[in-house]
C-alpha cells in the first residue's frame, strides 16, 4: 500500500509497454503482405545469430487478441505498436492491400474496447523491400512514398488513434543499417549515412504534415529517439571534446534539426562534404512543431579521448564497478540527467518515454512463474529517475516498458528476452513474468515505492 515513501504520478500518467511489428507479428508473407529489408537481410544466411529470423516470432498477427487480453489484464493504459509498410503497402507504394490495413483496424478496436490507449509507430525498421530495391533512404522519393503511406493509415485509423510516431530512432536506421551493417539492409557505406538521416528526418515532417491532414480525430504527434547522456571518462580538455564530438553525432544531429530547424554547426563542420545537400524549406519539414517527444533510455555513454577514432576522436568504456545487462550498463540517474536536458536544450511540449527496459535470459519455473526481479528492479530504478524529473518540472506524461512480450531482438535473434511476458517461442504460449505483475501494480497506485528496488507483489 502507498505510504510516505511513495512516489505518487500525477493522474492520467500514462502506463504502458511497447511493441514493433517485424519484432512479434511474424506472418511475414501471410494475407499479401510484401516482404521488407528485414525479411531478405534475416533470409541471408551468417546475418543473425542461429540464423534467427522473424518469419513468425511471437506469432503477434495470429494472437492478437490473446495479447489485447493480457494487456487488459495488466492493466496497461497505452500500448505502442507499429505498422508494418509493407503489409500495409506490399510495394511500398501505389495499392493498398486491405487485409494488412483491417489487421491493425481490429487491433485499434480491441485495444480502444479494452481501454488501451494505441500510440502508433509507423515506421520501426522494416522498408518495403521494393523500394530498397529502388534505392531506399538513398532516394528522397522515399521520403515522399512515406508521407504517403502515412496518409493511407492516417485516413483509415486517423479517426480513432490519438498519438502518433511516425519514426522510431530513425539514426539506427542510418547508423546500424548502413555504416555498421549490423540491421538491414546490411551496407557498410560511410558516405550515405548522412543523405540517409536527413532523408529520414524530412520523412518525419512529410508524414506529421499527412497526419495532421488525413486524422479526423484530435492527434498528438511526435517521434521516438534513441538518445543517451554522454559523459566523458575524465575532466580532461580531451575526453570532454571527445563527449561533445558524440553528443553531436548520437543526439544533437537529430535533436537540433528536429526543434532548431537546423544541423548543429560543429557537426556540419566536422563531417564537411559527407553532409547531405539541404534543399530550401527542408529545414522547415524537419521542424514541424511536434506534440510530444518520444525517449528511449537504456544506458548512457562514457566516452574517453581515442585517435584511432577519427572525426568523433572518442570511444565509448565500460566503466569499472558499474552494472551491466546482457547488453548495455545499467545507469539509471542517466534517464533523469538527459529529460532533464532535453527539457533545458529543447523544451519539447511533452515528453513520454517511448521505450525503457532490459534483456534478462528469463525462463519459466516449474511452478508456472518466471522470477525476473532484475526487470522489476530495473524497471523500479528508473521510475524513480523519471518521477523526480517530473519533480523538478520537466513535463513527462508517460512512461512505456520494452517491451509487453519477448520477441526478436534483431542481429541478436531470440536470446534477448525483453518481456513482461515470457513468450515459450515453440509453443507461443505466453506467461506473465513478476515484473509484469509488479508492473500492473505500479499502474493500479500510479506510482512506485522509493525505497524497493525490487519489490514484488
Ligand atoms: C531499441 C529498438 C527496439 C529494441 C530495443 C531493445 O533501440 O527501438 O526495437 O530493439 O532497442
Amino acid at each position: 500500500m502507498p505510504n510516505d515513501k511513495f512516489l505518487q504520478f500525477p493522474q492520467g500518467f500514462i502506463w504502458g509497454a511497447a511493441t514493433s511489428a517485424y519484432q512479434i507479428e511474424g506472418a511475414w508473407n501471410d494475407d499479401g503482405k510484401g516482404p521488407s529489408i528485414w525479411d531478405t537481410f534475416c533470409h541471408r544466411p551468417g546475418k543473425i545469430r542461429n540464423g534467427e529470423t522473424g518469419d513468425i516470432a511471437a506469432d503477434h498477427y495470429h494472437r492478437w487478441a490473446e495479447d489485447v487480453r493480457i494487456m487488459a489484464e495488466l492493466g496497461l493504459k497505452a500500448y505502442r505498436f507499429s505498422t508494418s509498410w509493407s503489409r500495409i503497402l506490399p510495394q511500398g507504394v501505389g495499392a493498398a492491400n486491405p487485409a494488412g490495413l483491417d489487421f491493425y483496424d481490429r487491433l485499434v478496436d480491441a485495444l480502444l474496447g479494452a481501454g488501451i490507449e494505441p500510440i502508433a509507430t509507423l515506421f520501426h525498421f522494416d522498408l518495403p523491400q521494393a523500394l530498397q530495391d529502388r534505392g531506399g533512404w538513398t532516394k528522397r522519393e522515399t521520403a515522399e512514398h512515406f508521407g504517403e503511406y502515412a496518409r493511407v493509415v492516417g485516413e483509415r485509423l486517423g479517426d480513432r488513434v490519438t498519438y502518433w510516431i511516425p519514426h522510431n530512432e530513425p539514426s539506427v536506421t542510418a547508423v546500424n543499417g548502413h555504416l555498421t551493417g549490423e540491421h538491414a539492409p546490411g551496407w557498410r557505406n560511410p558516405f550515405v549515412v548522412l543523405t540517409i538521416g536527413h532523408h529520414l528526418l524530412l520523412s518525419h515532417g512529410y508524414a506529421v504534415e499527412a497526419l495532421r491532414a488525413a486524422c479526423r480525430h484530435p492527434t498528438r504527434i511526435g517521434i521516438a529517439l534513441n538518445l543517451s547522456p554522454i559523459y566523458p571518462a575524465s575532466e580532461s580538455a580531451q575526453d570532454r571534446r571527445a563527449a561533445t564530438q558524440l553528443d553531436g553525432a548520437l543526439n544533437r544531429m537529430v535533436l537540433d534539426p528536429l526543434f532548431r530547424g537546423r544541423y548543429p554547426e560543429d557537426m556540419q563542420r566536422l563531417f564537411g562534404l559527407l553532409f547531405p545537400k539541404i534543399r530550401p524549406g527542408d529545414m522547415e519539414h524537419i521542424a514541424a512543431p511536434l506534440d510530444f517527444l518520444g525517449v528511449n533510455y537504456y544506458t548512457r555513454a562514457v566516452v574517453r579521448h581515442d585517435w584511432r577514432i577519427p572525426l568523433l576522436w572518442g570511444s565509448q568504456i565500460q566503466p569499472k564497478g558499474s552494472e551491466y545487462s546482457e547488453m548495455w550498463e545499467i545507469y539509471p540517474p542517466g534517464i533523469y540527467d538527459l529529460l532533464a536536458r532535453i527539457w533545458k536544450d529543447y523544451h519539447p511540449t511533452e515528453i513520454i518515454v517511448t521505450e525503457n527496459g532490459i534483456p534478462v535470459p528469463d525462463r519459466v519455473d516449474a511452478d508456472g512463474r518466471v522470477r525476473d526481479e532484475r526487470r522489476a528492479g530495473y524497471l523500479h530504478d528508473h521510475i524513480v529517475q523519471v518521477h523526480r524529473t517530473i519533480a523538478d518540472g520537466v513535463p513527462v506524461r508517460g512512461y512505456l516498458v520494452w517491451s509487453l512480450l519477448d520477441n526478436f531482438e534483431w542481429s541478436l535473434g531470440y536470446r534477448m528476452r525483453f518481456g513482461l511476458i515470457h513468450v515459450d517461442y515453440r509453443t507461443q504460449t505466453r506467461t506473465v513474468k513478476d515484473s509484469g505483475r509488479w508492473y500492473a501494480q505500479v499502474i493500479q497506485e500510479n506510482g512506485v515505492d522509493a525505497t524497493l528496488s525490487t519489490a514484488m507483489p
